[in-house]
């Protein structure tokens, strides 16, 4: 065993010289040009800032943001006409403003077409693995892909904070991956307004119709 381990010490000293002879140790002189391990590190196809270059028309590095560009602090409008920035706002965190408290409430005005567009992205962003019904039943399970899916009509997830089901959205749970990077923040929002409509539609009763309703469905 020892001379295994001398051998080893042997050999990996004869590799460190042979690498120093060969390369040359930093501030030795040599007259060869140094060996470049990773040239692509050492030239790097990038700009360097206020640099001189004569790909853009006025000659320089740096040009200014194209037209349109959202500022990534950029405020959302919302529901009560406030506006916050974007490390601090409930939009854009899911949490109370100053907590790690998730809030209770989708924070966008809920209308019609938000409703529509989160139906729209709740069928290409969930219902692969949900179901269309948000049951779990779907396509990934079918398929074996994923054995267990949550079932979004269960009372722990309609008694979950809005705020909650927009971190799961955005960072994933367990099997379920982030979808923040694909979904847009809104559109997150508006996939929750669309998901507490698809709950509500599992818990009506009789009780809900009106009574013109009531009697066509007895008939
Ligand atoms: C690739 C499959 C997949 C996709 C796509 C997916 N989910 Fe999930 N989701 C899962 C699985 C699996 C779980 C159960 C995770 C666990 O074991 O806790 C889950 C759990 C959840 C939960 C419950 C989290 C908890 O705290 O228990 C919610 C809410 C949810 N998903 C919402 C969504 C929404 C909304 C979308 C669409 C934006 C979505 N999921 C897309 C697979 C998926």
């Amino acid at each position: 065993m020892i001379r295994v381990i001398i051998s080893i010490l042997l050999i990996g000293t004869a590799v460190l010289v042979g690498a120093f002879c060969t390369l040359g140790l930093q501030g030795k002189m040599m007259r060869k040009p140094p060996m470049e391990l990773f040239p692509d590190m050492d030239r790097q196809a990038k700009l360097r800032p206020m640099e001189p270059n004569r790909f853009f028309a006025n000659g320089v590095s740096s040009q200014l943001a194209p037209e349109g560009t959202i500022a990534r602090s950029q405020p959302i409008e919302t529901a009560d006409g406030a506006v916050y920035h974007f490390e601090d706002s409930p939009v854009n965190t899911g949490r109370v403003t100053g907590t790690t408290n998730f809030v209770q409430n989708n924070p966008l005005a809920i209308n019609l077409p938000l409703l529509e567009r989160g139906r729209d992205r709740f069928d290409i962003y969930c219902s692969a693995c949900h179901g269309r019904l948000g049951d779990g039943n779907g396509i990934t399970k079918k398929i074996g892909a994923m054995p267990t899916v949550a079932n979004l009509h269960d009372s722990r997830i309609i008694k979950m904070a809005d705020g909650e089901i927009f971190n799961t959205i955005t960072y994933g749970k367990s099997t379920m991956g982030a979808a923040g990077p694909l979904v847009g923040t809104e559109d997150r929002w508006a996939i929750i307004a669309y998901l507490r409509a698809l709950q509500l539609s599992h818990l009506g009763s009789v009780d809900d119709l009106t009574p013109e309703q009531a009697a066509a469905l007895k008939k």
